[in-house]
């Protein structure tokens, strides 16, 4: 492995009374690799997402970007390094228009964000932050519905949106926390033909529960169980683990090791 990860963490770990949620985790990635994160319910995924994102400061250990120390870096800063995540249930705002989500994420995080007195009189509708937003929607496949409240969406549309307000915030690197929770097969298809789309121009972490819908969207495959990271590797290698097949044995069928 090269000596430049794009993220790294050094022994992170987080309790709650008592509870180690994520446990001393080494982990780093490369700039443009696409990993994947299993693990059962409540293995601490979502709260490594956290720690990565600053919603949480490690109890102890270390989070770096780009070899720079970030673990007291508060999440909007680290936006604007360019860690963009999305949450494990859609995050929008139901009682804007569909556009304006956009809208308020090009412009906060956009070069001429000049604080908070101008982002308030700042020129929502201007051309130039309309095309950059209808631009969005249209890689999400959503445009025609621009002008919709993001109430009258489906879950998986508003997932597409939510999607599409990461990619706003011109991530370096996207995590996204179980894209497809919730959706329906159809939905399901058509963000992973997205994701595979756009996850070409990003460094890109995906959780998802179950393996078979990642296996081959990602290069490297973590597992984590209890808090701690027990495999990381090329997906083949990782599925042919015994301690990996032992915490997922009887939980996914079809679940094949063919090395
Ligand atoms: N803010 C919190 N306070 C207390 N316990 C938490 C908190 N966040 C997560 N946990 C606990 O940490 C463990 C890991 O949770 P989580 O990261 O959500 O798991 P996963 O995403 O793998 O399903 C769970 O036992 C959960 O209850
Ligand atoms: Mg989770």
């Amino acid at each position: 492995m090269s000596a430049n990860p794009i993220i790294e963490t050094k022994k992170a770990t987080i309790r709650f009374n008592g509870l180690t949620a994520v446990d001393t985790v080494d982990f780093r990635m490369e700039a443009g690799e696409a990993v994947g994160v299993i693990g059962p319910n409540g293995a601490g995924k979502t709260t490594f997402f956290n720690l990565l994102t600053g919603l949480y400061t490690p109890t102890e250990g270390a989070i770096l970007f780009s070899g720079k120390d970030i673990t007291k870096v508060p999440p909007h800063r680290r936006v604007a390094l360019g860690i963009i995540r999305t949450f494990q249930l859609v995050s929008v705002f139901d009682s804007l228009p569909v556009i304006d989500n956009l809208a308020l994420s090009t412009i906060r995080f956009g070069e001429n964000y000049g604080g908070k007195g101008k982002f308030f009189f700042a020129n929502v509708h201007s051309q130039r932050i309309m095309k950059a937003c209808m631009e969005k929607l249209e890689v999400l496949g959503i445009s025609d519905k621009a002008d919709l409240m993001t109430s009258e969406l489906s879950y998986g549309d508003k997932r597409k949106l939510e999607i599409a307000v990461a990619l706003s915030l011109n991530p370096k690197i996207l995590l996204l926390d179980e894209p497809f929770a919730g959706l329906s097969d159809s939905e399901i298809g058509e963000v992973s033909v997205i994701i595979n789309r756009v996850k070409k121009d990003l460094s890109f972490v995906i959780i998802e529960h179950k393996i078979s819908r990642i296996v081959d969207m990602v290069g490297r495959l973590c597992v984590m169980h209890e808090g701690r990271l027990i495999a990381d590797g090329p997906p083949n290698q990782v599925l042919c683990d015994a301690t990996v097949r032992e915490v997922y044995w009887g939980k996914e069928e079809g679940l094949t090791c063919s090395v």
